[in-house]
This record gives structure tokens, C-alpha cells and sequence, in this order.
């Protein structure tokens, strides 16, 4: 069982702009033409565990549902979702460690757990065991960031590190537990 963040921060560590926009992705245009390993990374993922406002982000794109995965979308306010996805995203609800249950017993056990809220709630239980940051060289000096404040360190091992275009990097971190 693995749950795995595969997420762009920029340079300050923000994952989205004070608006939530996320557009300063794209401040390297030729990252849209390289490999950064997102295919490779989804090919071990059995599900996707998901914020409630990244899907919506997701949903404000208009285009096509991307994800070939369950989705599990945690929500205590979401009602409903589209038709269209009825049978690939799931609105679920609670206490981590239960819901990660619900979705282990259902066969998937390998997580792309993604959303920064999220992320910070399953670092605070210390349920997060691979970090992967594509770092975006912008400074964007506000907005809404990866990581937040928890009770107590926690280590990690950096794994791999990529530099793609000689302009953004890239580093897999891995959860070292003693
Ligand atoms: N840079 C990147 O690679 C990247 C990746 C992903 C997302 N993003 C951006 O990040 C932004 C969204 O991140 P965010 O931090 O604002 O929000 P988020 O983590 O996507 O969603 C937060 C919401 O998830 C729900 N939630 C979280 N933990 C829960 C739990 N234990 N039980 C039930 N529900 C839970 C709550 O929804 P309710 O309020 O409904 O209860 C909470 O308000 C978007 O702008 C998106 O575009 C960027």
C-alpha cells in the first residue's frame, strides 16, 4: 500500500495562486512538450484520492474527464457529481484512516493522493509515503501551498532528481520511517 503526491509547487512552494489559478504552469511553455514522468507515475497508481476544490478545478477545464482511475473525491459538502462520471468518481467522506479502508477494500491500494489541503491533512497523520515536486522556477510570492503546519518532523530521503529543459527540476522524495 502506497500513497503517492505527483504535484507542480513553484519556486516559493505554492501549488496554485491566491486565486487558485494555476496558469504559471505554463511560464515554461516547452514544459508542454517534454516527458515529465506523469505517465510513468500513473502507471503504478490503482486510484486517485482528490480534494474537493482540485476536482472542481478539474471540472472548470471544460475539457474531457482525464483520469482513466477511480476517482475518490473527498467532500463533506459535494452532493452530487455530473452524470457523465457516476461510474468513475466516487464523493467520499470522514476520517482518513477510514476512508482509506473503504478504498483498500475495494482493491485499490495504490493512492496519487492530490489537492493541497488534502495533501497537508495526510501529511498531519503521517500518511503520505512519496512526494514527487516538479518545481516551477517563478516566484509567485502568495497563494495556496503544499505544505502546511504539523505536530511533529518527519523524514524523508530524496530519491531521484531530474533536471528537464536545464530549467525546472524535479525531485522524488521517499518516507523514511524507523
Ligand atoms: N500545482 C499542481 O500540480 C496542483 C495539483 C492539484 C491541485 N492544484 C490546485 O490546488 C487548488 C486546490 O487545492 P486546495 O488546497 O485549495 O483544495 P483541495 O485539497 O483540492 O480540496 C480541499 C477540500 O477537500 C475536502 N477534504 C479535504 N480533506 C478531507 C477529509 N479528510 N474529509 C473530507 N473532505 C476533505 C474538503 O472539501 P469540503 O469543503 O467539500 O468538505 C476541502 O475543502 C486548485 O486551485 C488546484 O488547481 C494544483
Amino acid at each position: 500500500m502506497k500513497n503517492s503526491v505527483f504535484i507542480a509547487t513553484s519556486l516559493d512552494g505554492f501549488i496554485a495562486d491566491i486565486n487558485g489559478g494555476i496558469g504559471w504552469l505554463d511560464s515554461i511553455p516547452e514544459i508542454n512538450k517534454i516527458d515529465t514522468g506523469y505517465t510513468a507515475f500513473t502507471s503504478h497508481i490503482d486510484a486517485l484520492v482528490m480534494g474537493r476544490k482540485t476536482f472542481e478545478t478539474v471540472l472548470s477545464f471544460g475539457i474531457e474527464w482525464p483520469y482513466k482511475m477511480p476517482v475518490f473525491v473527498l467532500s463533506s459538502t459535494l452532493k452530487k457529481v455530473p452524470s457523465e462520471l457516476k461510474q468513475k468518481v466516487f464523493v467520499i467522506n470522514g476520517n482518513l484512516i477510514q476512508i482509506l479502508d473503504q478504498i483498500h477494500q475495494q482493491g485499490f491500494h495504490q493512492l496519487y493522493i492530490d489537492g493541497g489541503t488534502l495533501i497537508q491533512n495526510f501529511i498531519r497523520e503521517d500518511l503520505i509515503d512519496e512526494i514527487t515536486i516538479t518545481i516551477i522556477p517563478i516566484l509567485l510570492g502568495a497563494g495556496i501551498p503544499l505544505f502546511g503546519s504539523h505536530s511533529k518532523s518527519l523524514a524523508f530521503e530524496c530519491v531521484k532528481t531530474t533536471l528537464f529543459i536545464d530549467k525546472i527540476v524535479q525531485n522524488k522524495f521517499v518516507r523514511v520511517r524507523s
